[in-house]
């Protein structure tokens, strides 16, 4: 049985103090709960959302990282960088990574490994754009972000990673795929997991859904067999709607 994740992604929004409140009143609501929930907040706010995470079953995230220990690369931040801030988890190869910052399939594959080797979780986004959807080519989009992210892993890496499936066309926009569309391609993926890495991994492996995920949509997306979590934009800036989500699981 494989534990739902909840993770928020909060992009370029929130000030320390604001992220500070944001999880004191989370955590103040929060009682029971069945899923793991990760806070993914900006840079500058993962030292302060530590500090009040701190002890709690709440999970930090960052949003990105690079592949190097340390080095000349300005204006990036490190995996022991992200640890050193107390961050267990990291998303990698968002789309807006891709769209806006060029981010290629092999950089990706990069920092996936730099990530493991550092005890971090990646989570991994993968999705197609509305104009690949609507040629067809879904699943070819799909298969090889997810075929070169994961390039030269292990069976037992793959098994403890986290996959988001993220149609493009569906993030920021409130147009949510279908709970049947989010499934067929999060049972897509996890079937060329299969044929990959073997069955054992691809049943171990969470594939997460993201894009437009809202309380009132939740519980039917998370209903679904394949769909192992989901990761939230929009919705988790707002403690009452990131709650209503959790709460659907
Ligand atoms: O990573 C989360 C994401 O891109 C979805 O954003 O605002 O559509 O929930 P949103």
């Amino acid at each position: 049985m494989r534990q739902k994740i909840i993770a928020g992604n909060w992009k370029m929004h929130k000030t320390t103090d604001e992220a500070r409140q944001f999880v004191q009143a989370l955590q103040e609501k929060l009682t029971d709960c069945r899923a793991a929930v990760v806070i993914c907040p900006p840079f500058t706010a993962l030292a302060a959302v530590a500090e009040v995470l701190a002890g709690s079953k709440l999970a930090l995230g960052a949003q990105n990282m690079h592949w190097a220990d340390q080095g000349a690369y300005t204006g990036e931040i490190s995996p022991l960088m992200l640890q050193d801030c107390g961050c267990r988890y990291v998303i990698l190869g968002h789309s807006e990574r891709r769209q806006y910052f060029g981010e290629t399939d092999g950089q990706v594959n990069q920092k996936v490994k730099a990530a493991l080797a550092h005890g971090l979780l990646p989570v991994v986004c993968v999705g197609e754009t509305l104009a690949q959807r609507q040629g067809g080519l879904t699943e070819t989009v799909v298969g090889s972000q997810t075929a070169a992210a994961l390039a030269g892993l292990t069976p037992e890496q793959v098994a403890g990673l986290v996959i988001a499936y993220e149609p493009v066309w569906a993030i920021g926009t409130g147009q949510t795929a279908s709970e049947q569309d989010a499934q067929q391609v999060n049972q897509y993926i996890r079937a060329l997991l299969a044929e990959q890495y073997g069955q054992a991994a691809a049943a171990a492996v969470r594939i997460l859904y993201g894009g437009s995920v809202k309380p009132a949509n939740a519980a039917s997306l998370l209903a679904q067999p394949d769909i192992d979590g989901a990761l939230v934009g929009g919705a988790s800036l707002k403690a009452a709607d990131f709650l209503g989500i959790i709460q659907a699981v």
